[in-house]
């Protein structure tokens, strides 16, 4: 309802395709508020695990889900991520956590846990929200929708640099696996599956640089929302 009045941009897409990014460069240049639903479904993962919820236990997880004691703080580097007022800004990042969260997220009682969560962060001036179903769920009436890709051998790539600029080490093709068992799981469950809504503008960034991705998703949005 509320996206009616406050535009929304959604960026939904596979994993590693850039949306974060994107989405962040998008509402810089807007001052559009931002939304990674991603994080809620990774939070949701980290705090199961730690209380030892089994992935069986669906009510249980989508308990935990409604009142995740969640906090975003803006700093200068992007946002910081309290849970349980722990910093977890990159507890929550780490791939292990990234296929629990792909598995919680399967859960439609964990999915509905969360909607409401995902559209109060529509306020003004705007939101630039991603994910996997911003655009054929929970924003399905944004005047803006992107469905961003890549090839899984690009977005893997891309996934490596980022690991090796932290000084993590990583494997290219042991990336390539995770990403496309993640796509995989995601794109196959009942509910929400990633894909793109029927009004999605479909953008292949494989041979993009970031700046020509920010750009053409700034002047998609400025055509739409004027
Ligand atoms: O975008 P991400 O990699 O941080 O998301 C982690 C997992 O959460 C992803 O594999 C699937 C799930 N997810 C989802 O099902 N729906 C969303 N809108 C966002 C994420």
């Amino acid at each position: 309802m509320t996206s009616k009045t406050i535009p929304v941009i959604t960026i939904d897409g596979p994993s590693g395709a850039g949306k974060g990014t994107i989405a962040q460069n998008v509402a810089t240049a807007l001052s559009f508020h931002i939304l990674d639903s991603g994080s809620l479904y990774r939070l949701t993962a980290l705090a199961s695990q730690d209380d030892e919820i089994d992935l069986s236990d669906e009510s249980a997880i989508a308990e935990l889900a409604l009142n995740l004691p969640v906090e975003f703080i803006p700093t200068d580097t992007g946002l910081q991520i309290l849970l349980r007022d722990e910093d977890v800004t990159e507890a929550i990042r780490k791939e292990e956590i990234g296929m629990r969260a792909s598995k919680i997220a399967a859960l439609p009682k964990v999915r509905k846990s969360l909607l409401e969560r995902q559209r109060s962060f529509s306020e003004e001036p705007g939101l630039v929200a991603d994910g996997r179903d911003m655009g054929t769920t929970v924003f399905s009436d944004a005047p803006v929708k992107i469905f961003m890709t890549a090839s899984a051998e690009e977005r893997a790539e891309r996934r490596y640099k980022q690991l090796k600029e932290k000084g993590i080490n990583a494997n290219i093709a042991a990336l390539v696996k995770d990403l496309k068992s993640r796509d995989e799981q995601d794109a196959n469950r009942a509910v929400s599956p990633l894909k793109p809504a029927e009004d999605a503008i479909l953008l292949d960034t494989t041979e993009m640089s970031i700046e020509e991705v920010t750009q053409k998703v700034l002047d998609l949005a400025k055509q739409r929302l004027a």
